[in-house]
């Protein structure tokens, strides 16, 4: 990968006031290149050398990517998967075996004891291109030097499974996508309100128990068999203290089912339900020695599992600050989005392995790119690449599973919920954008559900908000959302306490 630079679009990020110049560092060997017009410091860095750090040629990954074919993946498989005793040779679970030691140790392991059948049969160098090939395919990024043959020269370069905050890094090309069609720069980032409307609102849908009365939500997803799962703040906006059971039930007619979790939630801030229907609930208010953590129950109520330390709000490998939303890849890795407030506390997406344990994060506070504050949501697509919805920034960013940057979308609003259909239909609910500077401040932006494209970034579709006066309050409309198989659209209303409804009209 070569590096690159005047093409690589920096302003918009800077356009809040807020977010500091920056520079977009690429690192060439011993290099640095800095990037023309974004601030034109030239900053050297000598960091520890890291798989971060671009410590082999795409060239070099290409060769390895044949000898690898031809000495390794009968084994191994070509995906790098594993089969049978074979292990996987990338993923979380090769990563965290080799976190934290060097590339030597890899290269002695490998050089000394495979191919298994075959240990040393090959050629140093071929070695050496064969692990730039499993360094490429993990998600480490290319550099401008071979990846030498030698473990002597391997020692220095750790191998770090989570990308260093600090790390200047040969990136992936940066694009901000704004609407695709072609149009002039003001009009491409301007308000995107006018469009097509094809739904209906139900706001009586679903019936709660004779007394119940929902309280704000902002967690609403349907299951395998269609239901609907809503966690509300206990009929107010705060279950600390009450009695009633937010997470509730209903089948796919929006008749009540059943009720659980009392006592159990502070401040439940939204639900994901994983391929095999469990449910997992974010709260994100440490109080009385619960919240900050994640907990994951059965359809039936019985609790598996509790992420992070209940009560304990804090930004650590085991701890969540405030987590606001989580999500669950096809092999099990755990995304978590952790983060409520601007300039404090965290701005981060927290990465852990099947079993639970830290694997990694990214992420910081501001407006940079591939910076956040506030990654109030987030989401999956059908290529694993994952959505943050970074409301403090008006934009969603979008990363590989590596945390490299590949995109910041403008185009849906401020994002307080995302959700990613199967056919990669993208729905975001922006219930803050505000015309008065100050909070939410977002001006020309009306409130509502957009829908457009998770592949081509087109948005389609816009359902308003209906709120009478939206910019006399911090929140109105939906911050979760969430759709069905038949196209109906679930909006979880923290302001209105409701959850509503929107059926498609044709
Ligand atoms: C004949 C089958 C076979 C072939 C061919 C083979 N391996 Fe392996 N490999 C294994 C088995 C089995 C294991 C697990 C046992 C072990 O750890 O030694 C393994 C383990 C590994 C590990 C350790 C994984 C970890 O997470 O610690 C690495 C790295 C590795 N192989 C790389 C390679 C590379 C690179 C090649 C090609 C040069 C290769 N293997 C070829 C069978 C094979």
């Amino acid at each position: 990968m070569r590096p690159r630079t005047a093409d690589v679009p920096v302003r918009p990020f800077t356009k809040s006031g807020r977010g500091r110049p920056r520079s977009v560092l690429f690192a060439a060997g011993a290099a640095a290149l800095a990037v023309a017009g974004a601030g034109g410091t030239l900053l050297a860095q000598d960091a520890t050398r890291s798989v971060w750090t671009g410590v082999y040629t795409d060239a070099q990954a290409q060769r390895g990517q044949g000898a690898y074919a031809a000495n390794c993946q009968a084994c191994h498989g070509p995906e790098l998967r594993g089969v049978g005793e074979a292990k996987p040779l990338a993923g979380a679970e090769f990563l965290s075996n080799w976190n934290g030691l060097s590339v030597a140790d890899l290269f002695e392991r490998v050089r000394t004891t495979m191919p298994q059948n075959a240990p040393r049969s090959l050629s140093r160098e071929a070695y050496a291109d064969i692990l730039a090939y499993l360094l490429k395919f993990n998600g480490f990024p290319a550099g401008q030097q071979e990846l030498a043959p030698r473990s002597e020269m391997l020692t220095s370069i750790r191998i770090d499974a989570w990308r260093p905050a600090s790390a200047a890094l040969p990136r992936e090309p940066i694009f901000i996508a704004t609407q695709p069609t072609p149009a002039p720069a003001e009009t491409a980032t301007g308000p995107v309100n006018d469009l097509p409307d094809p739904y209906k609102a139900d706001r009586d849908f679903f019936k709660l128990p004779p007394g119940r009365t929902m309280g704000s939500s902002s967690a609403v997803a349907t299951d395998s068999r269609g239901h609907l799962w809503i966690v509300d703040r206990c009929g107010k906006n705060d279950c600390n203290g009450s009695n009633l059971d937010p997470i509730m039930e209903f089948d796919a007619k929006g008749n009540f089912i059943q009720a659980f979790g009392r006592g159990m939630l502070n401040f439940p801030h939204n639900i994901y339900i994983d391929a095999n229907d469990n449910l997992w609930v974010t709260d994100n208010r440490a109080q009385d020695g619960k919240g900050a953590d994640i907990l994951v129950f059965t359809t039936s109520g019985k609790l598996l599992r509790t992420l992070g330390k209940p009560g304990v709000a804090a930004v650590g490998p085991d701890t969540f600050e405030t987590p606001n939303a989580v999500v669950v890849a096809r092999d099990g890795t755990i995304f978590v989005a952790d983060g409520h407030e601007p300039g404090k506390g965290a701005a981060r997406i927290v990465v852990l392995a099947p079993d639970g344990h830290f694997l990694r994060q990214w992420g910081d506070h501001g407006s940079g790119p591939g910076e956040m504050d506030v990654p109030h949501a987030i989401a999956l697509d059908s290529q694993g690449r994952i959505f943050v919805g970074d409301r403090w920034n008006n934009r969603i960013d979008i990363f590989d599973r590596h945390g490299n940057l590949l995109a910041a979308w403008t185009q849906f609003g401020r994002p307080s919920g995302l959700f990613i259909d199967k056919n990669d239909v993208l729905y975001v609910s922006d219930s803050e954008s505000r015309e008065p500077v100050g909070y939410g401040h977002h001006p020309g932006w009306k409130r509502g559900v957009r829908i457009g494209s998770a592949k081509t970034g087109k948005v389609e579709a816009f359902i308003p908000d209906d709120y009478a006066e939206p910019d006399k309050v911090a929140t109105s409309g939906g911050e979760g959302v969430t759709a069905d198989s038949h196209g109906a659209v679930y909006s979880a209303q923290v302001g209105q306490k409701a959850v509503v409804r929107y059926t498609p009209t044709k």
